[in-house]
């Protein structure tokens, strides 16, 4: 518990129906006395991981199925909530649609956020937590031994990265010309598994009560689930002719949980200082190979592996380097461990039915 548990934030949480912002919904309410209001329009989100949260809320919930590219009808929102936080997970997040149709992901992602940071200033919002992404970076050369910090160059290398980073800069410019609009910008490297419901569970078998919804997720670690669960009749290794030890691509695997919980930490710590870019992951990575023959291992089940040819723009390795956000935010991780996030994920995948 943090000293966050006394507060009373009226928040608002946008994409609070997906993956990962049910997730740090959940540990708002568990956490803390927050007031949270999520905008949602469901396109990716479940109603699923809403019916659960209103389970837990005690009337601390609500929720308003609205898109945000509605301008007007957002701002109606900010007007009768008087948010005091605003953390912002709404996006298209599927990198090959963003080269695709570009336009989609400049509008809902950087249009739409730069509407919401508009609001959020207009209305006195003080805090905003932006969802960012290790996409900012690029395909990194010559990564360094301990990872990438937040001083690496960024340079994406598709829309869905260059989304992000072009509202970044939206954040960084406003909360300049404003003294009293502070943001945090946390870059996710890879989220996976599920809630890890840690009271109501014992070590061995987790027991999530939410989790990634959405049918045909890119996330390696879900679509391992998928075929341990048997929905999918096999899955694709690209590339293993990469320089690591095993040839395949090594990627730092977050628990969302432990991501959750950076944004609670995030709000506590806008409190006394000042906005700031943090990236968050464990600092340590999984090759392609070992997140299947660790899903495989834990789950007890086969399933078919194919090989398939390197994708363009898959760097062979990236590692965040998570030592300013354990040093500022006093940020610590608690579910470092690839087999229980496999588990999660698996156990999610068989609820999910
Ligand atoms: N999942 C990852 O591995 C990952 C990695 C890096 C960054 N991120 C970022 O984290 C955030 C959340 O990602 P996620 O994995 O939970 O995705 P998700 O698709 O599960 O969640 C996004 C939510 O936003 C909603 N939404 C989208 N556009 C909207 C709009 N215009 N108006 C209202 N609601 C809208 C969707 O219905 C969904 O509930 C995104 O901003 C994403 O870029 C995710």
């Amino acid at each position: 518990m943090t000293n966050f548990d006394a507060k009373e934030s009226n928040i608002l949480i946008t994409g609070g129906a997906g993956y990962i912002g049910s997730h740090v919904v959940k540990q708002l309410l568990e956490k803390s006395k927050s007031r949270i209001t999520i905008i949602d329009n469901l396109s990716t989100g479940s109603q699923k991981n809403l019916d659960t949260l209103f389970d837990i809320s005690e009337g601390r919930l609500t929720f308003i199925k609205a898109d945000l590219k509605d301008f007007e009808y957002v701002n109606e929102i900010f007007i009768k909530h008087r948010f005091d936080t605003v953390i912002h997970f709404a996006a298209s997040i599927v990198v090959p649609e963003s080269v695709e149709n570009p336009i989609k992901y400049y509008m809902n992602n950087t249009v739409n956020t730069t509407n919401l940071i508009k609001s959020s200033v207009e209305h006195g919002v003080g805090k905003f937590i932006f969802s960012s992404t290790a996409a900012v970076y690029g395909e990194p050369k010559n990564l360094p031994d301990d990872g990438i910090d937040e001083e690496y160059p960024t340079s994406p290398i598709n829309p869905y990265g260059m989304s992000k980073l072009m509202s970044e800069r939206v954040l960084i410019d406003t909360a300049m010309a404003n003294s009293s609009f502070k943001y945090v910008i946390l870059r996710y490297f890879n989220v996976a598994g599920a809630d890890a419901n840690d009271e109501n569970s014992s070590c061995s078998i987790p027991s999530p009560r939410i989790g990634q919804s959405f049918p045909n997720a890119t996330h390696l670690i879900k679509i391992a689930a998928e075929c341990a669960v048997g929905k999918r009749s096999k899955m694709f290794i690209f590339g293993d002719d990469y320089p690591t030890p095993d040839g395949t691509g090594i990627r730092d695997y977050i628990h969302v949980d432990d991501l959750a919980y950076a944004h609670v930490k995030a709000i506590e710590y806008l409190d006394s200082n000042e906005s700031d870019i943090f990236n968050v992951g464990y600092g340590k990575g999984y090759s392609v190979k070992d997140v299947i023959s660790t899903m495989k291992r834990v789950t007890n089940k086969d399933f078919i592996v194919k090989l398939a040819p390197r994708r363009l723009g898959d760097p062979a390795k990236l590692i965040a380097n998570n030592r300013k956000i354990k040093r500022k935010m006093n940020w610590y991780p608690k579910y470092e461990d690839l087999e229980f996030i496999c588990k999660t994920a698996y156990e999610w995948e068989k609820k999910l039915g």
